[in-house]
């Protein structure tokens, strides 16, 4: 039995067979997903889906690239949404230092924000975090983000920075990346963090697993990451996804 904590059910590139999608899912062993909006658009069709799916929870937040874009009614939206009973985080929110619709100033100040709201109605945050490393946690130190916790999601960093994120009582999860062949870093983090910090995800449709590298992503390939990090911890792939999945409804809330 699996738990995908991270997936985007709510793109478009599943507008045709979310049905077929969920279905592949469930044979597999998912249980549960968390289907992550990030704007207005993603966080609607996120909220008609957790109505639609039993299985399926939502995460609400906004996404860094767009921070220009956020309003405070945005925030105000996301407040209440957290009061929604499927809505089991706020995020992804975070600093994405690749793209550069968003400068940086923005982009920190709507990821404080989040954090104050995500303390204010006590939830969880899922950190979305591309070659920020450093500004991530040093804002996670300052807000007090400690008080809530939450997941560092699809984990790319050192060992170093896994290590200050678990003391900020972060989990660590891991998508498609850990797979690939030449990812000795997430491979190395994967092998090394404390079973009951360890998640897993997909992010599909994006970063699938090898050997689906490079095609549309889904919840069951979600089975491909258990596997793998399973084998780099020397344990059964049954005991890591009983763990995994544990860990992410304890975080999450879900009895
Ligand atoms: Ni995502």
């Amino acid at each position: 039995m699996l738990f995908d904590t991270h997936v985007h059910l709510n793109a478009d590139q599943f507008e045709e067979d979310v049905e077929d999608v969920m279905k592949r899912a469930v044979e597999v062993g998912v249980r549960e997903m968390v289907v992550v909006g990030f704007d207005e658009k993603t966080i609607t069709r996120a909220l008609e889906l957790v109505k639609a799916y039993e299985n399926l929870y939502a995460a609400v937040g906004w996404h860094p690239v767009d921070a220009v874009d956020m309003t405070e009614s945005h925030l105000e939206w996301i407040e209440e949404l957290s009061q929604h009973p499927k809505v089991v985080a706020l995020g992804e929110m975070g600093l994405d230092y690749h793209w550069d619709k968003s400068p940086k100033e923005v982009q920190k100040e709507v990821f404080r924000k989040q954090i104050r709201l995500a303390k204010k109605v006590k939830m969880p945050i899922i950190i979305h975090n591309r070659d920020a490393d450093q500004d991530i946690v040093d804002i996670l130190k300052e807000e007090g983000a400690d008080e809530v916790g939450g997941i560092m999601h699809c984990f790319g960093g050192s060992l170093e920075i896994a290590q200050i994120c678990l003391n900020l009582n972060f989990h660590i999860s891991f998508g498609g990346p850990v797979t690939f062949k030449n990812a000795k870093r997430p491979k190395e983090v994967a092998k090394d963090i404390p079973l009951d910090r360890l998640l897993i995800e997909t992010d599909c449709p994006y970063l699938a697993p090898h050997p689906n590298r490079g095609k549309r992503n889904e919840p069951a390939y979600v089975k491909l990451v258990a596997e793998q990090i399973a084998e780099l911890r020397e344990m059964s792939y049954e005991q890591l996804a009983i763990a995994t999945r544990n860990n992410a409804k304890k975080l999450f809330g879900i009895v």
